[in-house]
């Protein structure tokens, strides 16, 4: 617990600044501006301008160099030999709305169940509550604080968004996430005001998922851990459908969806071995005080060429035009660099074009962005990267928009899906560090069958048939120390719409905690 003299004992606030949802709405046309506003001049471009209307049209010379394959890329052992994976207690299915912008999850707190977004990129467990009177909370399962205990503390939580805030008082009542269950007394937020832009997800709320464990935020991952429900402070997440064999999850079909409607599987525990061709390449942590996943990217490549970015940063001790940090974020949908950053990759793209913030890229590109982490480069496909086509109607037909996008940040990047996709992301508490491998696209989900078990028993992931008691569980203490922090951004969106576009982002910084 962290209460300074002079603080009224007991309330504290936990505010966590998070960019919000952003809404990203494309224009009938991009700034008709010299290429030189946005290239760097450099050996590397030429700026092309067929069209006035495309005057910021990039063209990469070495578009010849696109085909070559990428050396070092880690590379999927894959056998043809397909793999029944039983979907265990542990691991839980992912769902997402309709436009695939938020993965989400079903959690049962006390006795009912629900779905909350599975966001690496904040570090706090809230819900919305029943005395909620938002529009987000009109349409959504409300958490009933009725005979639930507030906590000891009678702590309230404020999370700051740019488009408005969730607060409301801390609870703490027992959390189980597909059969694996806490003590009693998890400490979680119950929101009585939620942002209007949650409204539209089908979700109660988020699952933040801290890197790190300080003295007001303890990491669900560590409370399993301690309780042994799991043997490793980790989880992983595997973002995009896996192959499955039955529609049902036989004995708990009230709690997850049918496995043929999993958009990915989030695991907490042990590594699932089938699920993954070749090694797990790990990362260490950069040290930060907002519990996020935060890493170093060695370098950025498009097809075999490194990215000479235009700023250079300094990215645990080393200056750099080609170092970069990002943050891993399962709550974001797409990939989001400072603005400066965003430019200068896309100039990599053949014939892309921007506004300066929203870019589009020929729909039939086929460069293959990686990023480069600890000495292995991550492919990001054309397939992962291009959004949504311009109808056939617009002036922009034959390009999509990018998934890649500029904001007013730090310098930090933001990882989200786009990123994630596919493969078998490790998030390592216990040994603060981040890891990937290849999914294995031979895994098959499959019910999980243990007749020693009943549906309504909790336990633990690999003991599948001790029941989990409330054992010397430390409770997540919901007192707080300050830290750093940045701000979101405010804005976004660019008018007049020809086809909206809109993904989100849930990265939560928190920065000020005791009053
Ligand atoms: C999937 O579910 C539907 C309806 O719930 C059922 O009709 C169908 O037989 C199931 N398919 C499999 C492969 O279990
Ligand atoms: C959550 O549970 C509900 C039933 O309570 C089910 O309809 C839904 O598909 C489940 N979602 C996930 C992500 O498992
Ligand atoms: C996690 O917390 C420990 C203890 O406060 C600290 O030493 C470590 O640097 C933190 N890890 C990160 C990645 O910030
Ligand atoms: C990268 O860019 C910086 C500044 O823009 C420049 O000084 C440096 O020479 C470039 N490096 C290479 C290898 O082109
Ligand atoms: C994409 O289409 C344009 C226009 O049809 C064509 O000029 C270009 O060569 C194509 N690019 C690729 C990589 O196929
Ligand atoms: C499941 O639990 C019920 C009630 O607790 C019990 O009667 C039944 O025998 C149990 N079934 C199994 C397979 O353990
Ligand atoms: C939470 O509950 C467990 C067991 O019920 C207990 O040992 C532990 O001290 C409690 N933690 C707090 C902070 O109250």
């Amino acid at each position: 617990m962290f209460f300074k003299n002079g603080i009224r004992s007991g309330v504290f606030r936990l505010i966590i600044l998070i960019t919000y949802i952003f809404n990203l709405t494309f224009v009938q046309a991009f700034y008709p501006c010299s290429g030189e506003r946005y290239l760097s001049a450099g050996s590397a471009f030429k700026v092309e301008s067929k069209n006035s209307k495309y005057a910021a049209q990039f063209v990469n010379i070495n578009d010849a160099l696109s085909k070559q394959a990428l050396q070092g890329q880690a590379t999927a052992k894959s056998s043809t030999k397909n793999v029944e994976v039983p979907v265990k207690p542990g691991m839980s299915i992912l769902s997402t709305d309709s436009n695939t912008q938020a993965y989400f999850v079903n959690v049962t707190i006390g006795d009912e169940i629900y779905p909350l977004v599975v966001d690496s990129g904040s570090a706090y467990l809230w819900v919305y509550g029943s005395s909620c009177t938002s529009k987000s909370c009109t349409s959504n399962k409300l958490f009933s604080t009725d005979n639930v205990k507030r906590a000891a503390d009678e702590s309230t939580f404020s999370l700051i968004y740019s488009s408005g805030t969730a607060s409301g008082d801390v609870y703490e009542d027992r959390i189980i996430v597909n059969k694996l269950a806490t003590t009693q007394n998890f400490t979680f937020g119950v929101a009585n005001e939620v942002p209007d832009i949650f409204e539209n997800y089908p979700v109660s709320g988020i699952f933040g998922l801290p890197s790190n464990n300080s003295d007001n935020i303890e990491s669900i991952i560590s409370v399993l851990s301690e309780s042994n429900a799991i043997s490793m402070e980790k989880f992983s997440l595997i973002i995009g459908a896996l192959n499955s064999k039955d529609n049902t999850t036989s004995e708990d079909s009230a709690l997850q969806a049918p496995l043929t409607e999993n958009k990915g599987l989030f695991i907490i525990g042990d590594l699932v071995e089938d699920l993954y061709t070749g090694d797990i390449h790990y990362a260490s942590l950069i040290t930060n005080e907002n519990h996020y996943w935060q890493l170093k990217i060695d370098s950025v490549y498009v097809n075999s060429q490194a990215v000479n970015f235009s700023t250079s940063e300094a990215v645990t001790g080393s200056q750099s035009s080609y170092i970069r940090s990002g943050i891993v974020d399962s709550g974001t949908t797409l990939l989001i660099l400072p603005t400066q950053d965003a430019l200068d990759l896309h100039t990599f793209f053949v014939n892309s074009v921007s506004d300066g913030t929203n870019f589009a890229i020929p729909c039939n590109s086929t460069e293959i962005l990686s990023l480069e982490i600890n000495g292995v480069k991550w492919p990001i496909s054309s397939e992962e990267y291009l959004g949504e086509a311009y109808p056939q109607d617009s002036y922009y037909y034959g390009y999509c928009v990018s998934n890649i996008q500029g904001l007013e940040l730090d310098e930090s990047w933001i990882l989200g899906a786009v990123f994630l996709k596919d493969k078998y992301a490790v998030f390592d508490v216990q040994n603060q560090q981040f890891g990937l491998a290849n999914k294995n696209e031979n895994a098959i989900l499959v019910p999980y069958v243990n007749s020693a078990t009943n549906s309504s028993d909790t336990i633990s992931g690999d003991r599948s048939s001790t029941t989990i008691s409330a054992s010397n569980l430390p409770a997540t203490s919901t007192a707080a120390s300050s830290s750093t922090s940045k701000s979101g951004s405010t804005s976004f969106g660019l008018g007049s719409t020809i086809k909206p576009q809109s993904f989100m982002s849930w990265v939560a910084t928190l920065i000020l905690l005791a009053f």
